[in-house]
Protein backbone atom coordinates (compact mmCIF):
# COMPACT_ATOMS: atom_id res chain seq x y z
CA UNK A 1 0.00 0.00 0.00
CA UNK A 2 1.00 3.45 -0.57
CA UNK A 3 2.08 5.64 2.19
CA UNK A 4 0.90 9.24 2.73
CA UNK A 5 3.16 12.03 2.90
CA UNK A 6 3.29 15.62 4.31
CA UNK A 7 6.24 18.08 3.82
CA UNK A 8 6.71 20.65 6.11
CA UNK A 9 9.50 23.34 4.71
CA UNK A 10 10.70 25.75 7.11
CA UNK A 11 10.73 29.72 6.17
CA UNK A 12 10.24 31.63 8.65
CA UNK A 13 13.82 32.57 9.80
CA UNK A 14 15.06 35.96 9.44
CA UNK A 15 18.71 34.78 7.65
CA UNK A 16 20.07 37.72 9.88
CA UNK A 17 23.30 36.53 8.47
CA UNK A 18 22.40 37.26 4.71
CA UNK A 19 22.02 41.13 5.63
CA UNK A 20 19.23 41.40 3.41
CA UNK A 21 15.93 42.89 2.97
CA UNK A 22 14.54 40.27 0.91
CA UNK A 23 13.67 36.89 2.91
CA UNK A 24 16.68 34.57 3.02
CA UNK A 25 14.59 31.53 1.04
CA UNK A 26 14.23 34.46 -1.71
CA UNK A 27 18.20 34.54 -2.57
CA UNK A 28 18.45 33.23 -6.04
CA UNK A 29 20.21 30.03 -7.13
CA UNK A 30 20.69 29.86 -11.05
CA UNK A 31 17.62 32.27 -11.38
CA UNK A 32 15.46 30.65 -8.79
CA UNK A 33 14.85 31.26 -5.45
CA UNK A 34 16.30 28.84 -2.81
CA UNK A 35 12.88 27.88 -1.65
CA UNK A 36 11.38 27.13 -5.59
CA UNK A 37 14.52 24.71 -5.87
CA UNK A 38 12.88 22.99 -2.80
CA UNK A 39 9.72 23.13 -3.85
CA UNK A 40 10.55 21.55 -6.98
CA UNK A 41 12.08 18.79 -5.43
CA UNK A 42 9.71 17.69 -3.43
CA UNK A 43 7.25 17.93 -6.61
CA UNK A 44 9.56 15.41 -7.74
CA UNK A 45 9.50 13.40 -5.35
CA UNK A 46 6.19 13.29 -5.51
CA UNK A 47 5.15 14.36 -1.96
CA UNK A 48 1.34 14.35 -1.39
CA UNK A 49 1.10 17.33 0.65
CA UNK A 50 3.68 20.31 1.07
CA UNK A 51 3.04 23.23 4.38
CA UNK A 52 4.96 26.04 4.07
CA UNK A 53 5.94 27.56 7.24
CA UNK A 54 6.76 31.83 7.11
CA UNK A 55 7.28 34.64 9.24
CA UNK A 56 4.32 37.31 9.91
CA UNK A 57 4.22 39.67 6.34
CA UNK A 58 6.49 37.33 4.82
CA UNK A 59 4.46 37.96 1.55
CA UNK A 60 6.92 37.37 -0.91
CA UNK A 61 7.69 34.24 0.52
CA UNK A 62 4.07 33.48 0.18
CA UNK A 63 3.97 34.79 -3.24
CA UNK A 64 7.05 32.44 -4.61
CA UNK A 65 5.37 29.45 -2.70
CA UNK A 66 2.16 29.91 -4.87
CA UNK A 67 3.58 30.43 -7.87
CA UNK A 68 5.75 26.94 -7.92
CA UNK A 69 3.12 24.62 -5.73
CA UNK A 70 -0.10 25.96 -6.17
CA UNK A 71 -2.01 23.34 -3.52
CA UNK A 72 0.83 24.11 -0.73
CA UNK A 73 -0.96 25.13 2.72
CA UNK A 74 0.74 28.68 4.29
CA UNK A 75 1.22 28.61 7.82
CA UNK A 76 2.26 32.13 9.37
CA UNK A 77 5.00 31.49 13.22
CA UNK A 78 3.88 34.36 15.27
CA UNK A 79 7.82 34.59 16.54
CA UNK A 80 10.61 32.61 15.54
CA UNK A 81 11.04 30.43 18.53
CA UNK A 82 13.00 27.69 16.85
CA UNK A 83 12.84 25.06 14.74
CA UNK A 84 11.02 22.88 16.25
CA UNK A 85 8.24 26.05 17.10
CA UNK A 86 8.12 26.71 13.14
CA UNK A 87 7.21 23.17 12.49
CA UNK A 88 4.24 23.09 15.60
CA UNK A 89 2.96 26.03 13.07
CA UNK A 90 1.67 24.14 10.71
CA UNK A 91 -0.56 21.92 13.17
CA UNK A 92 -3.75 21.96 10.94
CA UNK A 93 -1.40 20.64 8.26
CA UNK A 94 0.08 17.73 10.81
CA UNK A 95 -3.55 16.61 12.46
CA UNK A 96 -4.61 15.63 9.00
CA UNK A 97 -3.65 12.05 8.70
CA UNK A 98 -0.15 11.23 6.83
CA UNK A 99 2.02 8.47 7.14
CA UNK A 100 4.98 10.33 6.80
CA UNK A 101 6.08 13.73 7.67
CA UNK A 102 9.33 15.01 6.20
CA UNK A 103 10.78 18.74 7.81
CA UNK A 104 13.01 20.47 5.03
CA UNK A 105 14.73 23.49 5.57
CA UNK A 106 14.20 26.27 2.97
CA UNK A 107 17.47 26.96 3.38
CA UNK A 108 18.50 23.95 1.83
CA UNK A 109 18.55 24.37 -2.08
CA UNK A 110 20.19 21.55 -3.33
CA UNK A 111 17.60 18.45 -0.71
CA UNK A 112 17.19 16.19 -3.61
CA UNK A 113 14.12 13.91 -4.32
CA UNK A 114 16.20 11.03 -4.11
CA UNK A 115 17.20 12.20 -0.18
CA UNK A 116 13.57 12.88 0.64
CA UNK A 117 12.69 9.20 -0.72
CA UNK A 118 15.56 7.54 1.42
CA UNK A 119 13.85 8.89 4.36
CA UNK A 120 10.39 7.25 3.39
CA UNK A 121 12.11 4.48 3.02
CA UNK A 122 13.10 4.47 6.39
CA UNK A 123 10.23 5.36 7.65
CA UNK A 124 8.74 2.74 6.25
CA UNK A 125 10.31 0.42 8.17
CA UNK A 126 9.26 1.14 11.11
CA UNK A 127 11.34 4.07 12.37
CA UNK A 128 9.81 7.08 14.21
CA UNK A 129 12.32 9.97 13.71
CA UNK A 130 14.89 9.71 10.68
CA UNK A 131 17.44 12.08 10.40
CA UNK A 132 19.42 12.94 6.98
CA UNK A 133 23.07 13.12 8.36
CA UNK A 134 26.37 14.09 6.81
CA UNK A 135 30.04 14.18 6.84
CA UNK A 136 30.57 17.55 5.29
CA UNK A 137 34.89 18.10 5.39
CA UNK A 138 33.82 20.68 7.86
CA UNK A 139 30.97 20.26 10.86
CA UNK A 140 31.28 23.19 12.39
CA UNK A 141 28.15 25.09 12.94
CA UNK A 142 26.29 22.00 12.26
CA UNK A 143 24.09 19.81 14.79
CA UNK A 144 26.14 16.38 15.89
CA UNK A 145 24.49 13.02 15.86
CA UNK A 146 24.91 11.11 18.55
CA UNK A 147 24.62 7.33 17.69
CA UNK A 148 24.53 3.69 19.73
CA UNK A 149 24.48 1.52 17.25
CA UNK A 150 22.18 1.92 14.89
CA UNK A 151 20.09 4.11 16.84
CA UNK A 152 20.44 7.55 17.24
CA UNK A 153 19.90 8.62 20.89
CA UNK A 154 20.53 12.40 20.45
CA UNK A 155 21.32 15.33 18.23
CA UNK A 156 23.15 18.00 20.04
CA UNK A 157 23.59 21.62 19.18
CA UNK A 158 26.91 23.01 18.31
CA UNK A 159 26.41 25.77 21.21
CA UNK A 160 25.21 22.80 23.71
CA UNK A 161 27.52 20.04 22.68
CA UNK A 162 30.43 19.02 24.92
CA UNK A 163 34.23 19.20 23.56
CA UNK A 164 33.82 15.24 22.98
CA UNK A 165 30.38 15.57 21.50
CA UNK A 166 32.40 18.30 18.96
CA UNK A 167 34.68 15.82 17.68
CA UNK A 168 31.98 13.75 15.58
CA UNK A 169 31.76 14.38 12.03
CA UNK A 170 27.91 12.92 11.22
CA UNK A 171 26.01 15.80 11.52
CA UNK A 172 22.29 16.76 11.14
CA UNK A 173 21.66 17.94 7.52
CA UNK A 174 18.37 19.49 8.24
CA UNK A 175 15.97 16.77 6.56
CA UNK A 176 13.74 15.05 9.10
CA UNK A 177 11.11 12.09 8.78
CA UNK A 178 9.17 11.74 11.59
CA UNK A 179 6.38 8.93 11.68
CA UNK A 180 2.66 10.65 11.08
CA UNK A 181 1.28 8.47 14.11
CA UNK A 182 3.38 9.94 16.92
CA UNK A 183 4.43 13.20 15.28
CA UNK A 184 2.51 15.74 16.83
CA UNK A 185 2.84 13.78 20.19
CA UNK A 186 6.68 14.36 20.03
CA UNK A 187 6.66 17.39 18.60
CA UNK A 188 4.48 18.77 21.63
CA UNK A 189 6.78 17.63 24.05
CA UNK A 190 9.78 19.34 22.59
CA UNK A 191 10.95 21.80 25.35
CA UNK A 192 13.26 24.66 25.29
CA UNK A 193 16.11 24.12 28.28
CA UNK A 194 19.19 25.42 26.10
CA UNK A 195 21.32 27.57 25.43
CA UNK A 196 19.76 29.62 23.20
CA UNK A 197 15.73 28.88 24.95
CA UNK A 198 14.52 27.73 21.53
CA UNK A 199 12.56 24.79 21.09
CA UNK A 200 15.04 23.00 18.37
CA UNK A 201 13.24 20.43 16.30
CA UNK A 202 16.86 18.38 16.84
CA UNK A 203 15.40 17.21 21.15
CA UNK A 204 12.95 14.85 18.53
CA UNK A 205 15.78 12.44 18.33
CA UNK A 206 16.03 12.03 22.17
CA UNK A 207 12.72 12.06 22.59
CA UNK A 208 11.77 9.29 20.66
CA UNK A 209 14.56 7.45 21.92
CA UNK A 210 13.64 7.68 25.35
CA UNK A 211 10.05 6.61 24.60
CA UNK A 212 11.61 3.35 23.07
CA UNK A 213 10.67 4.32 19.50
CA UNK A 214 13.18 3.43 16.79
CA UNK A 215 15.24 6.24 15.53
CA UNK A 216 17.69 6.05 12.65
CA UNK A 217 19.85 8.28 10.80
CA UNK A 218 20.75 7.97 6.91
CA UNK A 219 24.11 9.35 5.68
CA UNK A 220 23.05 11.52 2.24
CA UNK A 221 25.72 13.59 -0.02
CA UNK A 222 26.99 16.56 1.77
CA UNK A 223 26.45 18.65 -1.16
CA UNK A 224 22.74 17.80 -0.93
CA UNK A 225 22.29 19.18 1.91
CA UNK A 226 24.41 22.31 2.38
CA UNK A 227 23.06 25.07 4.93
CA UNK A 228 23.27 28.50 3.19
CA UNK A 229 23.07 31.58 5.77
CA UNK A 230 25.15 33.76 4.38
CA UNK A 231 26.43 35.51 0.95
CA UNK A 232 29.22 33.99 0.80
CA UNK A 233 27.54 30.28 1.47
CA UNK A 234 25.18 31.84 -1.41
CA UNK A 235 27.88 32.60 -3.75
CA UNK A 236 29.41 28.95 -2.98
CA UNK A 237 26.31 27.16 -4.08
CA UNK A 238 25.92 28.92 -6.84
CA UNK A 239 29.33 27.94 -8.10
CA UNK A 240 28.21 24.14 -6.92
CA UNK A 241 24.98 24.27 -8.97
CA UNK A 242 26.78 26.22 -12.28
CA UNK A 243 29.96 23.49 -12.43
CA UNK A 244 26.80 20.81 -12.44
CA UNK A 245 24.84 22.20 -14.86
CA UNK A 246 27.93 23.02 -17.19
CA UNK A 247 28.71 19.11 -16.92
CA UNK A 248 24.86 18.09 -17.38
CA UNK A 249 25.11 20.10 -20.48
CA UNK A 250 28.14 18.60 -22.16
CA UNK A 251 26.85 15.17 -21.35
CA UNK A 252 23.44 16.64 -23.15
CA UNK A 253 25.42 17.21 -26.30
CA UNK A 254 26.63 20.62 -26.38
CA UNK A 255 29.87 22.10 -26.90
CA UNK A 256 30.97 24.44 -24.16
CA UNK A 257 34.35 26.17 -25.41
CA UNK A 258 34.85 27.79 -22.03
CA UNK A 259 32.69 25.92 -19.68
CA UNK A 260 33.84 28.32 -16.59
CA UNK A 261 32.40 31.09 -18.26
CA UNK A 262 28.67 29.97 -18.87
CA UNK A 263 26.06 30.64 -16.54
CA UNK A 264 22.85 28.66 -17.00
CA UNK A 265 19.33 29.02 -15.26
CA UNK A 266 17.68 26.16 -13.51
CA UNK A 267 15.58 25.58 -16.41
CA UNK A 268 17.63 26.22 -19.02
CA UNK A 269 17.19 23.70 -21.76
CA UNK A 270 19.09 22.75 -24.69
CA UNK A 271 19.31 20.47 -27.50
CA UNK A 272 22.08 18.53 -29.29
CA UNK A 273 25.15 20.00 -30.97
CA UNK A 274 24.15 23.45 -29.09
CA UNK A 275 27.16 25.37 -29.44
CA UNK A 276 27.67 27.63 -26.58
CA UNK A 277 31.03 29.95 -27.10
CA UNK A 278 32.32 31.64 -23.91
CA UNK A 279 31.09 34.32 -21.72
CA UNK A 280 27.35 33.44 -22.54
CA UNK A 281 24.65 33.64 -19.81
CA UNK A 282 21.36 32.35 -19.30
CA UNK A 283 18.42 34.07 -17.31
CA UNK A 284 15.30 31.98 -16.55
CA UNK A 285 13.16 30.48 -18.97
CA UNK A 286 15.30 29.65 -21.82
CA UNK A 287 14.73 27.13 -24.66
CA UNK A 288 17.50 26.29 -26.72
CA UNK A 289 16.78 23.59 -29.92
CA UNK A 290 19.12 21.49 -32.17
CA UNK A 291 21.85 22.57 -34.08
CA UNK A 292 22.14 26.37 -32.59
CA UNK A 293 25.36 28.36 -32.06
CA UNK A 294 25.30 30.62 -29.48
CA UNK A 295 28.70 33.18 -29.96
CA UNK A 296 30.52 35.32 -27.70
CA UNK A 297 29.19 37.33 -24.89
CA UNK A 298 25.80 37.05 -25.38
CA UNK A 299 22.91 37.46 -22.40
CA UNK A 300 19.49 35.52 -23.14
CA UNK A 301 16.76 35.23 -20.86
CA UNK A 302 12.60 33.96 -21.53
CA UNK A 303 13.92 32.94 -24.82
CA UNK A 304 13.17 30.50 -27.21
CA UNK A 305 15.67 29.35 -30.06
CA UNK A 306 14.98 27.18 -32.95
CA UNK A 307 16.89 24.84 -34.57
CA UNK A 308 20.10 25.47 -36.54
CA UNK A 309 19.99 29.97 -35.84
CA UNK A 310 22.98 31.93 -34.84
CA UNK A 311 23.08 34.11 -31.77
CA UNK A 312 25.61 37.08 -31.51
CA UNK A 313 27.87 38.05 -30.37
CA UNK A 314 27.13 40.40 -28.41
CA UNK A 315 23.18 39.89 -28.53
CA UNK A 316 20.94 40.63 -25.87
CA UNK A 317 17.78 38.05 -26.39
CA UNK A 318 14.66 39.45 -23.61
CA UNK A 319 11.48 37.41 -22.55
CA UNK A 320 9.24 37.11 -25.45
CA UNK A 321 12.38 36.24 -27.66
CA UNK A 322 11.19 33.80 -30.09
CA UNK A 323 13.79 32.63 -32.74
CA UNK A 324 12.69 30.84 -35.55
CA UNK A 325 14.87 28.29 -37.53
CA UNK A 326 18.11 29.20 -39.34
CA UNK A 327 17.44 32.98 -37.83
CA UNK A 328 20.63 34.86 -37.76
CA UNK A 329 20.53 37.57 -34.69
CA UNK A 330 24.08 39.21 -34.68
CA UNK A 331 26.34 41.78 -32.88
CA UNK A 332 24.63 44.18 -30.50
CA UNK A 333 21.12 43.24 -31.22
CA UNK A 334 18.58 43.39 -28.83
CA UNK A 335 15.27 41.74 -29.02
CA UNK A 336 12.06 41.80 -26.46
CA UNK A 337 8.73 39.75 -27.17
CA UNK A 338 9.26 39.21 -31.27
CA UNK A 339 8.70 36.59 -33.34
CA UNK A 340 11.53 36.31 -35.60
CA UNK A 341 10.58 33.96 -38.06
CA UNK A 342 12.69 31.53 -40.18
CA UNK A 343 15.70 32.55 -41.93
CA UNK A 344 15.30 36.23 -41.07
CA UNK A 345 18.15 38.10 -40.55
CA UNK A 346 18.78 40.85 -38.05
CA UNK A 347 22.34 41.25 -37.80
CA UNK A 348 24.42 44.32 -36.57
CA UNK A 349 23.10 47.34 -34.31
CA UNK A 350 19.55 46.66 -33.91
CA UNK A 351 16.41 46.59 -31.86
CA UNK A 352 13.26 44.86 -32.01
CA UNK A 353 10.95 45.35 -29.41
CA UNK A 354 7.03 43.82 -29.28
CA UNK A 355 7.06 43.30 -33.06
CA UNK A 356 7.39 40.11 -35.64
CA UNK A 357 9.96 39.98 -38.28
CA UNK A 358 8.62 37.53 -41.13
CA UNK A 359 10.25 35.01 -42.24
CA UNK A 360 13.32 35.54 -44.59
CA UNK A 361 13.09 39.14 -44.05
CA UNK A 362 16.36 41.23 -43.46
CA UNK A 363 16.85 43.89 -40.73
CA UNK A 364 19.70 46.86 -41.64
CA UNK A 365 21.90 47.87 -39.36
CA UNK A 366 21.00 50.37 -36.80
CA UNK A 367 16.91 49.36 -37.10
CA UNK A 368 15.31 49.96 -34.26
CA UNK A 369 11.45 49.50 -33.53
CA UNK A 370 10.06 52.44 -31.57
CA UNK A 371 7.08 50.47 -29.53
CA UNK A 372 7.14 52.74 -26.87
CA UNK A 373 5.24 56.07 -26.82
CA UNK A 374 5.92 57.02 -23.45
CA UNK A 375 2.84 55.21 -22.63
CA UNK A 376 2.10 52.35 -23.75
CA UNK A 377 3.59 50.13 -26.02
CA UNK A 378 2.46 49.03 -29.45
CA UNK A 379 2.87 46.27 -31.96
CA UNK A 380 5.47 46.82 -35.09
CA UNK A 381 4.23 44.11 -38.02
CA UNK A 382 7.17 43.25 -40.68
CA UNK A 383 5.85 40.59 -43.25
CA UNK A 384 7.74 38.13 -44.79
CA UNK A 385 10.94 38.52 -47.84
CA UNK A 386 10.49 42.48 -46.39
CA UNK A 387 13.74 44.33 -46.59
CA UNK A 388 14.09 46.90 -44.13
CA UNK A 389 17.31 50.04 -44.55
CA UNK A 390 19.79 50.17 -42.25
CA UNK A 391 19.26 53.42 -39.28
CA UNK A 392 15.41 53.38 -39.79
CA UNK A 393 12.66 53.90 -37.11
CA UNK A 394 9.74 51.96 -37.41
CA UNK A 395 7.10 53.86 -35.14
CA UNK A 396 4.78 51.31 -33.74
CA UNK A 397 1.69 50.62 -34.26
CA UNK A 398 2.64 50.27 -37.69
CA UNK A 399 2.90 47.10 -40.78
CA UNK A 400 5.40 46.50 -43.42
CA UNK A 401 4.21 44.26 -45.75
CA UNK A 402 5.65 41.11 -47.34
CA UNK A 403 8.24 41.96 -49.71
CA UNK A 404 8.06 45.56 -48.74
CA UNK A 405 11.49 47.47 -48.80
CA UNK A 406 12.46 50.45 -46.83
CA UNK A 407 14.73 52.95 -47.95
CA UNK A 408 17.50 53.38 -45.30
CA UNK A 409 17.42 56.28 -43.12
CA UNK A 410 13.48 56.20 -43.15
CA UNK A 411 11.02 57.07 -40.34
CA UNK A 412 8.23 55.25 -40.52
CA UNK A 413 4.99 56.31 -38.89
CA UNK A 414 2.56 54.95 -41.72
CA UNK A 415 1.68 51.29 -42.85
CA UNK A 416 4.18 50.00 -45.65
CA UNK A 417 1.98 48.18 -48.78
CA UNK A 418 3.19 44.71 -49.22
CA UNK A 419 5.61 44.86 -52.43
CA UNK A 420 6.18 48.94 -52.01
CA UNK A 421 9.79 50.60 -51.83
CA UNK A 422 8.76 53.11 -48.59
CA UNK A 423 11.04 56.79 -48.00
CA UNK A 424 10.55 58.38 -45.42
CA UNK A 425 13.49 60.92 -45.12
CA UNK A 426 14.11 64.47 -46.75
CA UNK A 427 15.38 63.60 -50.69
CA UNK A 428 19.14 64.36 -51.04
CA UNK A 429 20.32 67.48 -52.81
CA UNK A 430 23.83 68.43 -54.51
CA UNK A 431 25.10 71.54 -54.84
CA UNK A 432 28.08 71.60 -57.07
CA UNK A 433 30.57 73.43 -56.28
CA UNK A 434 29.18 74.58 -53.17
CA UNK A 435 31.75 73.13 -51.08
CA UNK A 436 34.64 74.65 -52.74
CA UNK A 437 33.28 77.82 -52.67
CA UNK A 438 33.01 77.41 -48.77
CA UNK A 439 36.27 76.66 -48.29
CA UNK A 440 37.47 79.42 -50.14
CA UNK A 441 35.56 82.22 -48.12
CA UNK A 442 36.80 80.51 -44.98
C1 LIG B 1 19.71 23.73 11.94
C2 LIG B 1 19.69 22.54 12.90
C3 LIG B 1 21.06 21.88 12.93
C4 LIG B 1 21.43 21.45 11.53
C5 LIG B 1 21.35 22.62 10.56
C6 LIG B 1 21.47 22.14 9.12
C7 LIG B 1 18.06 22.94 14.69
C8 LIG B 1 17.87 23.40 16.10
N1 LIG B 1 19.32 22.97 14.24
O1 LIG B 1 20.63 24.72 12.43
O2 LIG B 1 21.04 20.72 13.77
O3 LIG B 1 22.73 20.88 11.53
O4 LIG B 1 20.08 23.29 10.65
O5 LIG B 1 21.48 23.18 8.20
O6 LIG B 1 17.08 22.58 14.05
N2 LIG B 1 13.35 28.55 11.01
C9 LIG B 1 12.04 28.92 11.18
N3 LIG B 1 11.65 29.42 12.38
C10 LIG B 1 12.49 29.53 13.43
C11 LIG B 1 13.83 29.15 13.26
C12 LIG B 1 14.23 28.65 12.04
O7 LIG B 1 11.24 28.81 10.22
O8 LIG B 1 12.04 29.97 14.50
C13 LIG B 1 13.78 28.00 9.70
C14 LIG B 1 14.79 28.86 8.98
O9 LIG B 1 14.14 29.71 8.03
C15 LIG B 1 15.65 27.85 8.23
C16 LIG B 1 15.54 26.58 9.08
O10 LIG B 1 14.40 26.76 9.92
O11 LIG B 1 15.13 27.57 6.95
C17 LIG B 1 16.80 26.31 9.90
O12 LIG B 1 17.07 27.40 10.76
P1 LIG B 1 18.54 27.93 10.99
O13 LIG B 1 18.47 29.07 11.94
O14 LIG B 1 19.21 28.16 9.69
O15 LIG B 1 19.18 26.67 11.76
P2 LIG B 1 20.71 26.26 11.82
O16 LIG B 1 21.40 27.08 12.84
O17 LIG B 1 21.26 26.27 10.46
MG1 LIG C 1 20.62 27.11 8.58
Amino acid sequence: MMRTSLAVVLAAGEGKRMKSNLPKVMHPIGGLSMIGHVLKALQTAKVDRIAVVVGPGDDKVAKAVAAHARTATMHVQAERRGTADAVRAARDALTKKADDVLVIFGDTPFVSAAAISSLREKLATGASVVVGGMRPDNPHGYGRLIMQGDQLTAIREERDASAAERKIGFVNGGLMGLAGETALSILDAIENKNDQKEFYLTDAAEIAHRRGLKVAAIEIPADDVIGINDRAQLAGAERMFQMKRRVEAMKEGATLIAPDTVFFAHDTTLGQDVVIEPNVVFGPGVTVADNVTIRAFSHIEGASISPGAIIGPFARLRPGAKIGENAHIGNFVEIKAADVEEGAKINHLAYIGDARVGAKSNIGAGAITCNYSGVSKYKTDIGRNAFIGSNSALVAPVRIGDGAYVASGSVITEDVPSDALAFGRARQVNKLGRAADKRKKE
